[in-house]
């Protein structure tokens, strides 16, 4: 018996005896009772009530391919190959496999449940939980080489941060080059990889996009971290919707940048800014400087104690608050 049919029967939240469970799912009660205890090995909350059966305490949030699509536009739905996996290494290297395949001149996107080897930036392992968070890998493609790619960063960042506003989250900032945040900590992050020019100057960008939505705990995680259930208790977050109003967002930006380039994500960039007026400081304290916002190209820019206006370039380092 799959435990998937099991937490769904018991996703409404009411109590369900042993033997209608078993009815259903064509099993013995002694089969339900071994499952329900795997499902809470699992961390779902089943709550045995004597006499009456089980009732699921804790929420369920389960992936659906069917529900992430139901919420996409008629034009963008026609331009996305989705796969929805319940496990794999990296979304970003599923996105890779399913480039090679070849995915018939639609945009490449995997969702999973859980990664084995999620990537982070600068070769870090991102924690990938199951059930818990989104870890979404979408195939981008540019035309015009890779110095067209100055600023996609930034604009990923744009993009997620609205939808996830979009979507009733305050307070979305952006920590450059482009890590969500909430007031608490990092929300998320978003790793981008290139494939290299496919043909003279078409590229193709993965671009992996990582959000804690219902994580409660992550023991190893080495710096304050927040999520979307801790931080706004109040919404219903399911990460299908977030799927969807991310693939939506990063589509709709990715599509204008083609067009326009950097500039006209800029201000929108810029008043997320969580180091903006902050003295902060980057290459590994080399430089200390107060943040004031980013350049045309996406670099972000230090006023040092001299008074000189110095621009870190994207991908070179990563800034912290100085001490
Ligand atoms: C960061 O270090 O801040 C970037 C983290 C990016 C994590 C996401 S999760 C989905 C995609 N698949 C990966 O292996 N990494 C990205």
């Amino acid at each position: 018996m799959k435990l998937k049919a099991l937490v769904t029967l018991l996703s409404d939240g009411k109590v369900h005896s042993g033997e209608s469970l078993a009815r259903q799912l064509g099993v013995s009660r002694t089969a339900i009772w071994k499952q329900v205890r795997r499902i809470m090995d699992e961390g779902f909350e089943v709550a045995t009530i004597r006499g009456r059966g089980y009732q699921l305490t804790s929420r369920v949030d389960f992936l659906d391919p069917v529900l992430i699509t139901n919420q996409l536009k008629d034009d963008l739905l026609a331009q996305v190959d989705l796969r929805v996996l319940e496990e794999v290494d990296s979304t970003n290297a599923e996105v890779f496999r399913q480039i090679a395949e070849g995915c018939d001149k639609k945009i490449p996107i995997t969702i999973a449940d859980s990664q084995t080897a999620g990537r982070g930036r600068r070769g870090r392992i991102w924690r990938s939980p199951r059930g818990e968070n989104l870890y979404l890998s979408m195939g981008l493609i540019f035309h015009g080489g890779f110095s067209v790619l100055d600023g996609l960063s930034l604009v990923l960042g744009v993009a997620v941060a609205e939808a996830l506003e979009a979507l009733g989250a305050p307070d979305v900032g952006l920590k450059w080059p482009n890590d969500i945040f909430l007031p608490s900590g990092k929300l998320g992050g978003i790793l981008v990889e290139l494939q290299g020019e496919l043909q003279e100057g078409v590229v193709q960008v993965i671009a992996g996009i990582g959000i804690n939505v219902h994580m409660s705990k992550a023991d190893d995680v080495d710096q304050p971290w927040s999520s979307l259930a801790g931080a706004c208790p109040d919404i219903e977050w399911s990460r299908n919707q977030i799927a969807a109003a991310i693939i939506g967002a990063v589509s709709g930006a990715a599509e204008l940048f083609s067009r326009e380039g950097f500039s006209g994500f800029r201000d929108s960039w810029q008043k997320r800014d969580i180091h903006h007026n902050c003295l902060v400081q980057a290459r590994g304290g080399e430089i200390k400087g107060v943040g004031c916002g980013i350049d045309g190209n996406g670099n972000y820019l230090l006023r040092t104690p001299e008074g000189d206006v110095v621009p870190i370039r994207a991908g070179e380092i990563s800034l912290r608050v100085a001490s």
